[in-house]
């Protein structure tokens, strides 16, 4: 039986893995961090892992004395370790740069076979944005060291728009620019399926994305359907868009990042390789059980 180290099993991705390749019969080892995370379900209805995981290590991979023998005895290691929203301590280049070259140096010590790791897609179109080149820093790492290696590189992924039911509920939605860019966000479940079958694929990269293509709007009008109100519906244009991010950026460099990645990802069409059989409609059908 292969043995898979998943790490980031306590974030929505890292979930769907677990839940994966235990599905597959792998003997599954996580590393987590927050020991409430791993006994509770995950956010968007992504599932607890507590049930599913053969080993748990507990530890911060942006410290490695807490990760010593992390890999002993793993065949694979998976992760969507990464930080997409500012925890105000460390930047991307701690997390998702230096965290996972800790969790590659224990990979390498302990004679894995192969690092399987999940990027963004098409991020040579946002190499301004600091997330972005973290993730990138790291995929190069990644690729010139002596193991065999997969970069995913995904989409959106639908629990950056689970809260579009809500907000829409509340009586307002925001978005930039006009709203007609096109992409195909992905599910979870789907995006950890093409994630384990990378395990046997000898493909360098994989670009996935979810089975349906939205426009913005689409997907705004859709929440709105489902929650069935119409709400104030409040478009950013670009100039004031940018610009607040420039002013945010005086004051605040992490808040400024993420919102630099919002502003970069309006502006274009982010349509990817389809997988997958969840789709928007139903996801959003189950949003509306989420407090407002
Ligand atoms: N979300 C998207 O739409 C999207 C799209 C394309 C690519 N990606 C990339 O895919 C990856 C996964 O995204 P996600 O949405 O699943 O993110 P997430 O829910 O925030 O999960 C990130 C995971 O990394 C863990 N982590 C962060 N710092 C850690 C540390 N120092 N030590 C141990 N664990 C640590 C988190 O632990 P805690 O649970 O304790 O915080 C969490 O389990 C990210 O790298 C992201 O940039 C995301």
């Amino acid at each position: 039986m292969k043995k898979v180290l998943v790490a980031g099993a306590t974030g929505y991705l890292g979930r769907y893995a677990v839940q994966e390749f235990k599905n597959r019969g792998y003997q599954v080892r996580a590393l987590v961090r927050n020991p409430e995370k791993f006994k509770k379900p995950g956010p968007f209805f992504a599932p607890s892992i507590e049930t599913l995981v053969d080993e748990v290590v507990f530890g911060d991979a942006t410290k490695p004395e807490t990760i010593t023998g992390l890999c002993d005895g793993i065949d694979v290691v998976f992760s969507s370790l990464g930080m997409i929203k500012p925890d105000f301590e460390h930047t991307n280049f701690d997390v998702d740069y230096q965290g996972n070259m800790n969790i590659l140096a224990e990979a390498l010590n302990s004679g894995v076979k192969k690092f399987i790791y999940v990027s963004v897609f098409e991020a040579h179109r946002m190499m301004n944005i600091p997330n972005v080149q973290a993730h990138e820093k790291f995929v190069r790492e990644l690729q010139a060291a002596s193991i065999e290696s997969t970069i995913i590189r995904p989409n959106g992924f639908f629990s950056e728009i689970g809260q579009f039911v809500a907000r829409a509920r509340r009586g307002y939605m925001i978005w930039v620019g006009d709203g007609y860019q096109r992409q195909n966000p992905v599910h979870g479940a789907d995006l950890a399926a093409v994630c384990a079958d990378a395990v046997d694929r000898s493909d360098r990269e994989i670009e996935v994305g979810g089975p349906e293509v939205f426009t913005y709007h689409e997907m705004v009008d859709l929440a709105c359907e489902i929650a069935g109100v119409q709400p104030l519906l409040l478009p950013l244009p670009f100039w004031l868009a940018d610009g607040l991010v420039g002013v945010v950026g005086l004051f605040n460099r992490d808040v400024h990042d993420v919102a630099l990645f919002a502003t970069t990802l309006s502006k274009m069409d982010f349509v990817s390789p389809k997988y997958g059989t969840h789709r928007l409609r139903d996801f959003f059908n189950e949003c509306k059980s989420l407090p407002i």
